[in-house]
């Protein structure tokens, strides 16, 4: 009996092998039952459903369970023999032979109780909420699709590179950067003018921040191996407490040489249409909890986003079907600015009731890296809105002109001399190319129906919030 290898919940709940000995390790979830017999509902986190352990009064009457600690969150092994179930809900179940526990959880203490908590609640507690259903569920659905990214990108000859995270330039322009310093807080050295602090004297001898994008890198590598995407870690400190905004998120960033904003769109769509259709297969019984329980539209949104085309057109169009809708709108709508989440909501949820990707924004709404169209009023800008989300995706065929792209700097401000290496790329062997950046915590709100981006990551960072 000393060598019976552990095995999988998930594994014995599949198993056809019944009547043998089996061991297993894993959490109690529940524990209830009579004097003649008490049931152990037991999960290690290998998949959604937890086996039934079934122990006899005999040899563990509930006193004894009780006084060993076999409660609500204990850690225990289990051996015991595998099955058929005498009851309902199950195919197998154990009966238990030996039950040993590892760490008890108070049941007086104990913050996870039987009953349901607020997705608020258990925020607070993100130390223990993965031993929960719900962000059991999410964080599985999370790992299989950062899986299914990475092999689509492999099945289509697209090469992962890993762009820093520490870096001295502003990737999108916007000054949302977090800093990275080693100077000290008391007295940190100065200009000889008095003018600021002298970051000459930093670690690296300049500015740095956390990156915002990993897109400027993975040009420099998309012009030398062709098709690349990075998907890492980005930062932005903007100040926004909202349902869609983490202040650290991960980033998905696909960058393609020769490749022009068509083909950019295609990927886009594609990609986004596999990687939804992965977790339809790979993930049933999780994403079927998370319809029954949050989100009964959930499986046939999916559904509805694998079959069907994105509806596409430009900003300007857009802009149109704004201004003639009959509903009224909190923000304006007029040319040249920016859309809000209620007009991108409109658009995909009543007017079009699909994914929508939206093209050649207004210049001065956008960064400054986006091919000028013709009109050199507009970009070659793409956004891609979904349900209940709005943006999605943001991306561009990037200005391949040197002299246009220095003009476009310095109408917006960029300094040329932080990005003196990105303009080379002008200079040398320059080429169409284009690429986008998937919000991978946007992606997991649609997958799994969540309302809140702070509960598909497992440790969000929001303002005023960086516990655990
Ligand atoms: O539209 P964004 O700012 O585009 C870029 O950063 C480009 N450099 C991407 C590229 O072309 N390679 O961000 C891309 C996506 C957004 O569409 C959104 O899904 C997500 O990143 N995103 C955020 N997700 C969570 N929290 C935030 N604060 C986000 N900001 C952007
Ligand atoms: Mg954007």
């Amino acid at each position: 009996m000393a060598d019976l290898r552990r095995t999988s919940v998930q594994e014995l709940l599949r198993s056809t092998d019944l009547d043998r000995d089996v061991l297993v390790r894993g959490w109690v979830r529940t524990r209830r039952g009579n004097k003649y017999v008490q049931f152990i509902a037991l999960n290690d986190g290998s998949g959604f459903n937890s086996i039934q352990v079934v122990a006899n009064a005999e040899q563990f009457p509930e006193e004894k369970l009780k006084a060993d600690g076999v409660e609500n969150g204990a850690a225990v092994q289990v051996r015991g023999r595998l099955v058929a179930s005498q009851g309902k809900g199950q195919a197998v179940e154990i009966q238990a032979e030996e039950i040993t526990v590892y760490g008890t959880a108070d049941p007086a203490a104990y913050p996870l109780q039987k009953k349901g908590h607020t997705l608020e609640f258990l925020r607070d507690i993100a130390h223990l909420r993965p031993r929960t259903n719900t962000f059991g569920a999410v964080l599985r659905i999370r790992h299989a699709m950062a899986f299914a990214i990475h092999d689509y990108f492999n099945r289509h000859g697209f090469y992962y590179v890993h762009t820093p995270i520490i870096t001295g330039s502003d990737a999108e322009g916007a000054g949302q950067m977090f800093r990275v310093t080693t100077l000290p807080d008391q007295n940190p050295p100065l200009m000889e003018d008095k003018s600021g602090v002298d970051y000459k004297q930093d670690f690296f001898g300049k500015q740095t921040n956390l990156t915002v994008s990993g897109q400027l890198e993975a040009e420099v590598a998309a012009l030398a191996l062709g098709k690349v995407y990075t998907f890492g870690p980005t930062f932005r400190a903007e100040n926004s407490n909202t349902a869609r905004h983490l202040a650290e998120f991960w980033m998905v960033e696909p960058e393609m040489a020769f490749y022009d904003l068509q083909d950019n769109m295609d990927l886009a769509e594609d990609f986004l249409r596999s990687l939804v259709r992965y977790a339809l297969e790979h993930c049933p019984e999780d994403l079927q909890f998370l319809n029954d329980q949050y989100d009964k539209e959930l499986l046939s949104r999916l559904r509805f986003v694998v079959d069907n085309d994105f509806q596409r057109l430009t900003y300007t169009e857009a802009v149109d079907i704004l201004k003639s809708a009959k509903q009224k709108f909190e923000f304006p709508v007029d040319w040249g600015t920016d859309l809000q989440s209620e007009h991108e909501r409109y658009l995909v949820e009543k007017h079009f009731r699909k994914p929508v990707i939206l093209t050649n924004y207004p210049k001065d709404i956008k960064a400054f890296y986006m091919k000028l169209d013709e009109d050199g009023r507009t970009v070659r800008a793409m956004d891609v809105l979904f349900p209940g989300i709005g943006e999605i995706i943001g991306g561009s065929q990037r200005e391949e002109d040197l002299e246009k792209l220095r003009r476009r700097m310095a109408e917006m401000h960029v300094p040329e001399h932080e990005l003196w290496w990105y303009l080379e790329l002008r200079k040398y062997g320059t080429a169409p190319h284009a690429g986008f950046g998937l919000g991978f915590e946007r992606l997991l709100l649609f997958v799994t129906g969540m309302a809140n981006i702070r509960d598909v990551i497992p440790f969000p960072r929001y303002p005023k919030s960086a516990e655990f």
